[in-house]
């Protein structure tokens, strides 16, 4: 059954590790149902993964929405989280509104993502849990502000990152947030924000603290291998596996070893085959 915010919050108060994993198609979020995920995140890393792009800032909000939507009709019941993409929120409290009504409106999705944890960006969460959205918050190593961290870099290293992450999350619970998602943190960063914040707090590279786990799918499948974060275990190598079936496939045709007669074809009756090979 799909999981709503209430079954979040229980099963983080009860300490039952939630599972998300990014999906950006209707094949992967189908096998990621059967598997019993409790969520899926539609992630801007579209923008990389699915996309080819070298970052998430090309991103558009009708990208997400187009795949936000399959990702639905695969999952139809699970616990869906639409990512906001570069400049969909940033601009106007009305504009962050509108962009993260389309997620819900058109794409079905249950809630919004964003990222940054600055004074601008709680009023935008503010402005849209107030029409009833639900919102995650996303702090740490937040690839939207990539540039301003200098680079994908861990983040909270220090006493002073770790005590501005920590003022960051509560400003985001402060402003509505009904979950929030930590980035690249050293573990013990992960442990005390799970541990002072009252809403369900994810991690991604935040280690095993947090309330739950995110992955993005095509790292932990061995499918992106541009480059893989030292936080990602990987289940399957489905990249190798793909090399082989299209290589071996190219092999056969060129060979004349796929298709066999009678085996990948359709079946028709002799009479009709007499008469057809008359044609020739
Ligand atoms: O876009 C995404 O998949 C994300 C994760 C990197 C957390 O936001």
């Amino acid at each position: 059954m799909k999981k709503s915010i209430l079954d979040l919050r229980r099963m983080a108060s009860e300490h039952e590790p939630i599972t998300w994993l990014t999906a950006y198609d209707y094949l992967t979020a189908k096998y990621e149902e059967r598997a019993g995920i409790d969520m899926i995140l539609v992630g801007d890393s579209l923008g990389m993964v699915e996309l080819g792009y070298d970052t998430t800032i090309p991103v558009t909000m009708d990208d997400m929405i187009r795949h936000s939507s399959a990702v639905r009709r695969g999952a139809p019941e699970t616990f869906i989280v639409g990512d906001m993409p570069y400049l969909s929120y940033q601009i106007s409290d009305e504009s962050a509104i509108a962009n993260a009504g389309r997620f819900i409106k058109e794409a079905g999705c249950d809630a919004i993502k964003l990222e940054g944890g600055g004074a601008e960006i709680c009023k935008r969460i503010k402005a849209i849990s107030s029409t009833g959205t639900l919102v995650f918050g996303h702090i740490g190593l937040t690839p939207q502000f990539a540039a301003e961290m200098g680079g994908y870099k861990a983040q909270g290293k220090s006493v002073e990152a770790a005590e501005k992450l920590l003022a960051e999350a509560y400003r985001i619970q402060e402003a509505g947030a009904c979950a929030i998602l930590v980035e690249g943190v050293p573990e013990i960063v992960g442990k005390l924000i799970t541990e002072k914040l009252s809403i369900p707090v994810l991690g991604i590279g935040a280690g095993p603290y947090t309330h739950g786990q995110l992955l993005i799918y095509a790292d932990m499948v061995g499918l992106y291998d541009n480059f893989t974060p030292k936080f990602v275990k990987k289940y399957a190598e489905i990249g190798q596996e793909l090399l082989r079936a299209f290589t071996e496939y190219c092999d056969e045709v060129r060979s004349g070893q796929f298709p066999i007669n009678g085996v990948h074809t359709y079946k028709i009756s002799d009479e009709e085959r007499e008469k057809i090979e008359k044609l020739f």
